[in-house]
């Protein structure tokens, strides 16, 4: 006989079970709504593509695709049919990379002018798991891209959109910091003039950092190592990096965010992980999430939709964000949802040996149904106290008690749990009753 043994969740991902699922629905209700209301439609693309497109996108040298990409791989099998290779496909780590590629794929520059866009759904990066970083997580993202779309307000729509998405989910106190790090020619500049700025410490970096000042060296800008936080904080970094159109553009950016009286602060050494980004970039945090307190981050990425193949003129522009689901259901304090509850429950009561009020009750229960009104009853024959007490359990709004007075008489026993009061009325009443909760 085979071993029995019990299965666990892979580490770094979770079930989310039914005492929880209705808050995502909830949240994810919300956030639909308002993307409607900012007129982003959504997209759904597959959870698995080819893994060129994330190395293409997000950097060759980036943490993303470094050290987190999960490739899908499979195991040769014993069969005569030919194979097909799937091992050049790995699982989403984001989703910008994809929609871009399905906006080239789909010619949306020649269907629309901008493409807002919007997306709910898993990601997957092999992290190692914590509190707050999983393998397995949940972003609820916008992209808005389109040919000469490059304009400040924009930004500013989109930045506004992000924190206002995040009160809308009860979440406040997090704060939001904004950079700009320019054209591709002004990002050029600005790792010249890091690495002239870091080179004379360059021996005091973590082993990590010296790797990466060769490699990718915005990246030691964002290391939590205490030396190098050090070493950055005294580097004065301004906004010199930048032509004087990218200043300009960033100052209508900043200007733009004020009139939306959407607080934010400038921060210099915010760079972003990820390789595709260009002008505004900005990440939203909350002190309450410990190391990994990033509720969402996005930029403009005016550069992807041409290295994708998709704008041989180079005009189309971009921008987006992602907010992390699980991260925000952490921070969020003010919570107004009402947890599932069934507008009836109907408690049987037979004599023993009978099973008329039973019967009654399971019939009743699809005519409150069929009218699109929830209601439930104990399929186990029960004490008038342990159907009770399941009704109290499972919140119910109102209870149907059908004993045996109330079959001889054709009644029932209706009582609203809130008020506690209880009344008897003709079944015949029944249709009337639940036509009145419907209105
Ligand atoms: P990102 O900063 O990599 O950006 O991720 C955005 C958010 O996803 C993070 O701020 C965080 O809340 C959540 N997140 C990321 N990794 C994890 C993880 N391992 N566990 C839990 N939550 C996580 C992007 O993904 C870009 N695609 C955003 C964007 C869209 N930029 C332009 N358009």
């Amino acid at each position: 006989m085979s071993t029995v043994r019990k299965f666990s969740v892979p580490r770094g991902t979770s079930d989310i079970l039914p005492q929880d699922s209705y808050l995502w629905q909830h949240l994810e209700q919300k956030a639909r709504s308002m993307m409607e209301v900012y007129g982003y439609r959504e997209i759904r693309t597959p959870y698995f593509e080819e893994t060129a497109l994330f190395t293409r996108s997000l950097g060759q040298t980036s943490d993303v695709v470094n050290k987190q990409l999960l490739n899908i791989s499979q195991a040769k099998k014993e069969t005569s049919e030919p194979q097909e290779d799937i091992s050049g496909l790995s699982l989403r780590p984001e989703g910008t990379a994809s929609i871009v590629r399905s906006y080239i794929e789909n010619d949306l520059d020649k269907k629309e002018h901008l493409s807002k866009l919007y997306y709910i759904g898993p990601m997957f990066r092999g992290e190692r798991p914590q509190k707050g970083r999983l393998r397995q997580f949940h972003q609820i993202g916008v992209e808005a891209i389109g040919p000469e779309t490059s304009i400040a307000y924009l930004d500013a729509e989109l930045i506004a959109l992000s924190t206002k998405l995040l009160e809308a989910f009860g979440v406040s106190g997090f704060k939001l910091k904004i950079n700009s790090l320019g054209t591709s020619e002004d990002k050029q500049n600005f790792s010249s003039l890091l690495r002239s700025k870091l080179q004379k410490d360059l021996s005091k970096l973590c082993p990590d950092c010296q790797g990466r000042f060769e490699r990718n060296v915005f990246r030691i800008l964002d290391c939590k190592n205490p030396t190098c936080r050090d070493i950055v904080a005294k580097l004065g970094l301004t906004d010199e990096h930048l032509s004087e159109s990218s200043r300009k553009y960033f100052a209508e950016v900043k200007d733009a965010l004020k009139m939306l009286k959407v607080p934010f602060e400038v921060s210099a050494t915010l760079v972003r992980g990820l390789d595709y980004y260009t002008h505004t970039v900005f990440e939203i945090s909350h002190s309450g999430l410990g190391s990994q307190d990033a509720l969402g981050a996005g930029g403009r990425y005016n550069g992807l939709v041409q290295e994708l193949g998709g704008d041989p003129k180079g005009t189309i522009g971009a921008i987006g964000f992602a907010l992390g689901i699980e991260r925000i259901l952490l921070a969020r304090q003010n919570t107004d949802e009402e947890k599932p509850r069934p507008d009836f429950f109907i408690v049987a009561l037979d004599a023993e040996g009978k099973k008329d009020a039973y019967l009654r009750a399971f019939q009743m229960l699809e005519e409150i149904r069929s009218e699109g009104i929830s209601a439930e009853m104990n399929f186990v024959t029960a004490s008038m106290k342990s159907q009770m007490r399941l009704a109290d359990k499972l919140n119910a709004r109102n209870v149907i008690i059908l004993g045996e007075d109330e079959l001889n008489s054709n009644t029932m026993t209706i009582k609203d749990m809130t008020s506690g009061e209880q009344k008897k009325i003709p079944q015949t009443e029944l249709a009337r009753l639940l036509n009145n909760l419907k209105k």
